[in-house]
């Protein structure tokens, strides 16, 4: 057990991760490295005084900070112009050669994830940096050292600036969607975000169960190193062992980037990471310094964007749902497909109309795609590929639950079920009743509901505050056991506790969400005085129109709520707001604030509430109208949009001094 044996143990390893994880060319077997490692793991721990910086053992993770830093980019990290046609392409082709350039082009894939900077000194690792503005990134030098593509140290010892993409796999990002899904998490959406969200980690070692992956594909100075071309740079990076992308491609003309944009919108599904389009690069160095850059972009490069994916598939039915207000919506019932990563077999039609607009029709060939990434949508019907055996679709007249007739209010689109006694329709109503964002009642869910309404338990909300005197028999119920019940019965307990707004938006009182009923009862403070105020002084209040005031009154003036409310009152449910209080502060009062990037201190929920509480509003567009916006780290366009229209903007620091003003 020497030293000399723990440093040669990690050059080993070191290498045999190189040729597995950059080359994708194993060079030793799973066991033998297992035998390395576990042999590299006792000399670390006998000797924890030798442990090295740059061991294999530390990309695990460990480190854990209490905040990110900031690091500034010598040289701006900057975005790319996007074009989305082959008209576009031209075009870029066009700007390029009138400036008098001949331009031989790199392609490459636009991988989906995050941009990261890495600096290297004397061949190591000093620290790994977000884009942030572009111009001031966080240190994520403890999250990065756990990607097992990005080497401690390189193959020569200079020092170097390198750019790449920080990646999650479609197989992690399945994984750990799968994780979530079972705990109740919400999923994450795309790669972009699963990415980003792991290298914000304060524990690296949860950046390191998160399998992250880099693509090595910018060198911001490549002059200092003699490097004429980007190609040559590319070649150069991979030589210094970082993970450059294969699939890179040198083109002379249009139609060659042409080709590889068709071979990759093709190929895509093949690879086993996302991409969401392909980068066009001038290669020459001199070229590119000739053309320069816009404030944003480089002029001697851009993006082009994929169109969002759409598959074909078959329209077997449409089917009928009764939502809690009583409102009836088409759904489209399909084939099994895959779109963009996860299996579709459902998809809303919205109403009548929707589908008429589409002429859907039950047999139909359509094709499917995910609207942002995330919800599918059906965009059209093939009709070139009718037989004519399709069915055209029909409206139904009656509730598929209670078979009472529809009604379609006037002026909208939507039939509703007005059937009071609708099974359906109260079941619905109970299951938001107990929902986490409503009451929050453990333990409440809705199979549970389903089963207690089935067997007469609960009809109407206060029936759930009942429970406790059925409490023997419940426990007799199967699958339920004591300790469930008790358990069940102490959360229905508990929930009487809570803040007006929760009773509020859980009675499920048309047009009225989470964030209005939030204002409503910090406004008014009782339910007693929310109930005697009349339309007109709800009307007044800024951000209630005319439908929710509306609402609002139609609702208390009906005797059947005013009972069930009464009834809540008696068996001791809180009627009072015991939240935090609004304190009207003037940079805020009356103003509207939008929020765009990651912060530090705050989740987006966390400080739109803030805002709010302070008199302000928080919105998620910036007009002429926007106070100020309050910029995190990896902001979206509303951040251009700001500058545009010289709107002031805030960094979370601001925004915190603001406050204490
Ligand atoms: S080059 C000055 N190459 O796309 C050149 N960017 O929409 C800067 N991206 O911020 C970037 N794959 O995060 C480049 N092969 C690639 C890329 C790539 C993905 C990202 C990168 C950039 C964004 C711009």
């Amino acid at each position: 057990m020497t030293k000399e044996r723990m440093m040669e143990l990690i050059e080993i390893l070191n290498e045999a991760n190189y040729n597995y994880y950059v080359l994708d060319n194993p060079t030793i077997t799973d066991q033998e490295f297992d035998k390395y490692l576990r042999e590299l793991i006792t000399i670390e721990n006998a000797h924890p005084e030798w442990r090295q910086e740059d061991s294999p053992t530390q990309k695990v993770g460990g480190e854990v900070i209490d905040s990110f830093g900031k690091i500034t980019h010598e040289i701006p990290m900057l975005s790319l112009s996007n074009v989305f046609s082959e008209e576009e392409i031209i075009a870029f082709d066009e700007r390029i050669r009138k400036e008098g350039v001949h331009p031989t082009y790199m392609c490459e894939l636009k991988i989906d994830g995050l941009s990261m900077s890495l600096n290297y000194k004397d061949g190591k690792l000093m620290t790994g940096a977000t884009r942030g503005d572009g111009v001031t990134g966080e240190d994520i030098t403890h999250n990065v050292k756990t990607i097992k593509t990005v080497p401690f140290k390189l193959k020569e010892k200079v020092d170097i600036e390198v750019r790449g993409e920080i990646y999650m796999s479609k197989k992690t990002l399945e994984e750990l969607n799968r994780v979530r899904k079972e705990n109740n998490e919400p999923l994450l959406q795309n790669a972009r975000n699963a990415a980003a969200g792991s290298v914000r980690q304060l524990d690296s070692k949860i950046a390191a169960s998160r399998n992250l992956d880099c693509w090595i594909y910018h060198l911001p100075n490549p002059e200092d190193y003699g490097i004429m071309t980007h190609s040559e740079a590319i070649d150069y990076m991979k030589k210094l062992g970082l993970k450059t992308n294969p699939c890179n491609k040198l083109v002379s003309d249009v139609q060659g980037i042409l080709d590889y944009i068709n071979y990759y919108h093709v190929h895509r599904k093949e690879l086993p990471y996302d991409i969401d389009g392909v980068v066009i690069k001038v290669n020459s160095i001199k070229d590119q310094k000739k053309l320069g850059y816009t404030a944003k972009y480089p002029k001697w490069a851009t993006a082009y964007k994929f169109p969002a994916e759409e598959v074909l598939t078959k329209l077997k039915d449409i089917i009928f749902t009764v939502g809690r207000t009583g409102q009836i919506t088409p759904n489209a019932v399909l084939e099994p497909v895959l779109v963009a990563g996860s299996t579709i077999s459902r998809a809303t039609l919205h109403n009548e109309d929707y589908v008429k607009m589409k002429d859907l029709r039950i047999g139909d060939i359509v094709s499917i795609r995910k609207a942002g990434d995330v919800i599918p949508e059906v965009v059209e019907a093939k009709k070139e590929r009718r037989t004519g055996n399709e069915k055209e679709f029909e409206m139904i007249k009656n509730c598929p639950i209670c078979g009472d007739f529809l009604y379609k209010k006037e002026g909208q689109v939507d039939y509703y079920c007005m059937n009071p006694l609708c099974p359906k329709i109260h079941m619905e109503g109970l299951i938001h009743f107990v929902s986490r964002h409503a009451m929050n009642i453990d333990g409440l869910g809705e199979r549970i509901i389903e089963d207690f309404f089935n067997l007469k338990y609960i009809a109407k909300k206060s029936d759930i505050y009942h429970l406790d005197e059925h409490r023997d028999s419940l426990t007799e119920l199967e699958g339920y056991g004591e300790k469930s019940i008790d358990n069940l019965l102490q959360a229905i307990e508990n929930s009487k506790k809570n803040s007006l707004e929760r009773l509020l938006f859980g009675l499920g009182i048309p047009n009225i969400g989470e964030k209005t009923a939030k204002m409503l009862a910090q406004r008014y403070g009782t339910l007693d005085h929310l109930m005697e105020a009349p339309f007109d002084e709800l009307v007044a209040i800024p951000d209630i129109g005319p439908i929710i005031a509306k609402s609002l009154v139609e609702y208390f003036a009906k005797e059947e709520n005013r009972e069930e409310i009464n009834r809540l009152k008696e068996l001791g449910i809180n009627m009072t707001y015991t939240g935090p209080k609004i304190e009207v502060n003037t940079a805020f009062e009356g103003k509207t604030f939008v929020v765009t990037g990651t912060l530090e201190k705050f989740s987006r929920d966390e400080i739109e509430e803030k805002i709010r509480l302070l008199g302000g509003k928080a919105s998620s567009s910036v007009s002429k109208k926007t106070a100020a916006v309050i910029v995190g780290a990896n902001p979206g366009s509303k951040y251009d949009k700001a500058k545009e229209l010289g709107i002031p903007i805030w960094s979370e620091e601001d925004f915190v001094n603001q406050v204490n003003e």
